[in-house]
């Protein structure tokens, strides 16, 4: 669209000698007349308008009233206002409202019209680029900011006193606080005095590193950057928690360990497998053919040691997990009664009493062999608590609950025992962790135990009081439906 100049008066104009004036000038836009300010914001939103000459008086409004309105509709044209005669008061306060700049309205003055023109152009096309620019800063300062804050390390910039100049949002929020109320306050205000000293050690010599450090109980990579504005030395500190990291790469390194243990030990357990049950046979085929009551007891002495090893075998073959899971729909209630029959004669002869406190289970989809080695896992060793704790009532108590909200079965076998002393209570699911004496135990009842339990998707817990007992928590899905390739046994 061709730009146009607007006349907006209602004053005698000459306006065939404007044209002219304007056209000689060079001016090739076409130079529009109209009265009042409503029909000129009219014209101005229609037509594509270089610039408006109106005058400081109009029927509808003054020019300043006028300044205002387009400025509020956010129309950006020069604008030029005509006086009747010259004063200066009212050209500053003209300017001051916006005008970029004034005329009079008579003859002579209309041939300076387009050089006034120019000029006011000249300084709008400069004031634009000037609020662009100043835009574009403070935008750029809003995105450097929101940058800074979407960073969740912590971000700090302190003075060389360690006053903090600058910190970020993640920071800030630690502390229950706002970027803004940081500022100011000393390092050691924020963090305490060893933080601090650590903090302004680290920047001392003044040169860029970046070192682990210990916070509490959290631990922290913590990179210094020093830096120099307006001939004055700041420290920027960039602070990332690490510690959860440093616990997954433990566990990893953790499960590494054991899946590499495992392999050793079921190689190893392989290779003695066969010369044991070789043993055992010889030995009990010779303890039949036998007539000497010496050798007799001698071979059953064997026999025992080798069975001994046999049972250990198969434990370190069940921890390495050389078994595959077969999952049938199972009752816990029945694997539990099961359980116990196994060990009944035992219970009977340490006077260790069973309380069953059985709920209505539904059946779930388990393997019922392996839960069943759990449970045995878990009452060898209450029973051993009791025996141990030297107390004549023993009691082990199974507890199965069914949460139908969380769509879990819950099995807590109770004993009255010695109970596990705290300073143990978190290495007890470890393999070969026991306390028992050298040949007794192998310490891997309870870490054949989570392992089960975790292949089946479930937790098992521990809560304990020394001298007074212990309560083993399995928490097993339930599941009715088999997921995968098993078989379904209703
Ligand atoms: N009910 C309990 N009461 C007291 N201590 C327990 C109980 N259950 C486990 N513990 C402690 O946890 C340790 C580890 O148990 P875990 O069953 O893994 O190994 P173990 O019983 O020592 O040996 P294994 O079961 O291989 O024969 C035990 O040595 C014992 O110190
Ligand atoms: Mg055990």
């Amino acid at each position: 669209m061709e730009q146009k100049i607007l006349f907006i008066t209602d004053k005698p104009l000459r306006k065939n000698l404007l044209s002219k004036i304007f056209k000689n000038h060079g001016e090739n836009s076409e130079l529009v007349f109209t009265e009042n300010a409503e029909s000129g914001i009219k014209i101005i939103k229609k037509n594509n308008i270089k610039a408006i000459f109106a005058s400081e008086q109009l029927p509808d409004m003054d020019g300043y009233d006028f300044l205002y309105r387009i400025k509020k509709m956010n129309i950006s044209i020069p604008v030029i206002l005509i006086f009747e005669e010259r004063n200066e008061a009212m050209v500053s306060e003209a300017i001051k409202k916006g005008a970029l700049d004034c005329v009079l309205r008579n003859t002579r003055s209309f041939y300076a019209y387009p050089f006034v023109l120019d000029r006011a152009i000249a300084r709008y096309e400069l004031e634009t680029e000037r609020a662009e620019r100043e835009w574009l800063i403070s935008e750029s300062q809003k995105l450097w900011v929101a940058v800074i804050d979407g960073i969740r390390d912590y971000i700090l910039i302190t003075d060389n006193e360690l006053k903090i100049f600058r910190a970020n949002k993640a920071l800030s929020e630690m502390f229950n606080k706002h970027p803004k109320d940081l500022i100011g306050l000393s390092l050691s205000g924020l963090f305490g005095d060893d933080t601090a000293k650590m903090l302004k050690e680290m920047s001392d010599d003044r040169i860029s590193k970046t070192e682990e450090k210990i916070i509490g109980e959290q631990t922290y990579l913590i990179s210094v950057f020093p830096f120099n504005y307006n001939d004055k030395d700041f420290n920027i500190y960039v602070m990332k928690n690490i510690s959860e990291m440093y616990r997954l790469k433990e566990q990893l390194y953790h499960s590494y360990k054991l899946a590499s243990l495992g392999l050793l030990i079921s190689g190893i357990a392989h290779e003695i497998n066969n010369p044991i049950t070789g043993i055992i046979t010889y030995a009990e085929l010779l303890k039949m053919k036998s007539k000497d009551e010496q050798i007799t007891t001698g071979l059953q002495k064997m026999l025992n040691g080798a069975e001994r090893c046999k049972h250990i075998i198969e434990n370190l073959l069940t921890f390495s997990r050389q078994k595959s899971p077969s999952r049938t729909l199972e009752s816990v209630n029945d694997i539990i009664d099961r359980t116990i029959e196994l060990r009944s004669y035992w219970l009977r002869k340490n006077n260790i009493e069973i309380i069953r406190k059985y709920s209505e289970v539904p059946f779930t989809l388990i393997d019922p062999q392996q839960i069943q080695l759990v449970i045995l896992n878990i009452l060898l060793n209450a029973e051993h608590a009791i025996v141990d704790s030297g107390i004549e009532n023993g009691k082990v108590t199974f507890e199965t609950l069914f949460n139908t909200d969380k769509s879990k079965i819950i099995i807590n076998i109770s004993d009255n025992g010695c109970g596990i002393p705290q300073n143990i209570i978190s290495r007890i699911f470890d393999p070969f962790f026991t306390t028992k004496p050298v040949g007794t135990g192998t310490g891997l009842g309870l870490s054949i135990a989570h392992g089960i339990i975790a292949e089946h998707g479930g937790e098992i817990k521990v809560e304990s009081k020394k001298d007074e007992g212990t309560t083993f928590i399995i928490e097993l899905p339930y599941e009715k439906q088999s997921k995968g390739n098993v078989q379904i046994i209703t």
